[in-house]
């Protein structure tokens, strides 16, 4: 889905999304080993473990996918109109052609080559993997709780019908389905922790001050569970996103992180999943073999996973 909206590029070409996922995964695992263990830091260890080479190998092929992606899309037809039109590029910056946002580096913007590269690929990167545990943990959640299953199951059902299309004004109407979406990000965020450089002395009180210079770690999923901001914290309660029912410090949820750096893709991506959701809870109803969330054990990097997958299964509803 990112690949063919944000991207616009046809699934079809070579089993992009399957490399793009390999490729990430082990990206992601190599990553965080070497952020989160200190000896991997030392970078003679590093080169001696074979990682470095592993992880130099796999920054090559996703360039080489990212070079493929932009290719296919400079010979694209559409986007030779596109750059030929030059009232569509001239206007306020809204167009009645829907772009996609490859389209609009390309055509838009002066950024060059490399710096096109630079922009896929953290969008590659940021985009899929996340997107993907997300939903895992929905349809995890969802098939746990039946009853916050039917809830979702309801409401779809109101909004959307049984059957037909699902149309962008339908997503606003989703109320229930997005506080589900929003209590799933709470207990499994995908992004399990984020860091900053620290650019000034930080005096946080009670003798901890942590130093310029230095790399601070948001723990992320350790707050989102944490008993001292959320009632019941490993209790899956949608309804504590209702609005007006909480006076937790705006900053002890961060699925998105906040400041300058946050996400740009909260609001897509929270629309992409009511779509998902409804498409497959409309005719499927979903199981998993955990019994609550407080089962299933975390592995915990800069990504968040199942440490033993989702264990869910689908079944055809019977009208
Ligand atoms: C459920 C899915 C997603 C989650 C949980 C998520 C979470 C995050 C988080 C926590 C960050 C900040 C990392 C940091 O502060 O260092 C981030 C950054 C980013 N995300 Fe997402 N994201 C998701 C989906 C997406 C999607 C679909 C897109 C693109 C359409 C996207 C684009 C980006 C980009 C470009 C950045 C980097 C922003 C920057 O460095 O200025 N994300 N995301």
């Amino acid at each position: 889905m990112f690949l063919e909206t944000a991207m616009g590029v046809n699934m079809s070409i070579g089993n992009v999304e399957k490399r793009v996922g390999e490729v990430l995964e082990k990206l992601n695992e190599l990553s965080t080993e070497r952020s989160l263990k200190l000896w991997n830091h030392i970078e003679v260890i590093w080169l001696l473990s074979g990682k470095k080479a592993q992880f130099n190998y796999y920054i090559k092929r996703l360039r080489s996918i990212v070079n493929e992606v932009i290719q296919k899309k400079m010979q694209d037809e559409d986007l030779k109109e596109l750059r030929r039109d030059e009232s569509v590029i001239a206007n306020d910056g809204y167009d009645s052609k829907r772009r996609a946002f490859l389209d609009i580096l390309l055509t838009q913007t002066d950024l060059n080559e490399k710096e096109i590269r630079d922009e896929v690929n953290t969008f590659l990167v940021a985009a899929t993997r996340t997107t993907t545990n997300t939903l895992t943990a929905i349809f995890t959640v969802l098939g746990i709780y039946q009853d916050v299953q039917r809830k979702v199951y309801q409401e779809i059902v109101d909004v959307v019908g049984v059957e037909g299309e699902i149309r962008p004004e339908h997503l606003q109407r989703l109320e229930y389905t997005e506080r589900v979406i929003k209590e799933t990000l709470r207990v499994f965020p995908a992004v399990g922790m984020f860091s900053r450089y620290v650019a000034e002395d930080i005096d946080l009180g009670n003798n901890v001050k942590i130093e310029k210079g230095a790399s601070a770690a948001v723990p992320v999923v350790y707050m989102h569970r944490c008993d001292k901001f959320w009632t019941d914290a490993m209790k899956f309660n949608p309804d504590r996103f209702l609005p007006g029912t909480s006076s937790r410090h705006p900053y002890t949820y961060l699925p998105f992180s906040q400041g300058p750096r946050n996400c740009i893709g909260g609001r897509y991506v929270t629309m992409l999943m009511k779509v998902v959701v409804a498409l497959a809870i409309r005719p499927l109803k979903v199981f998993s073999e955990y019994k609550s969330i407080e089962e299933i054990s975390l592995k915990l990097g800069i990504l968040v996973r199942m440490t033993d997958g989702p264990k869910v299964w689908f079944q055809r509803r019977v009208s």
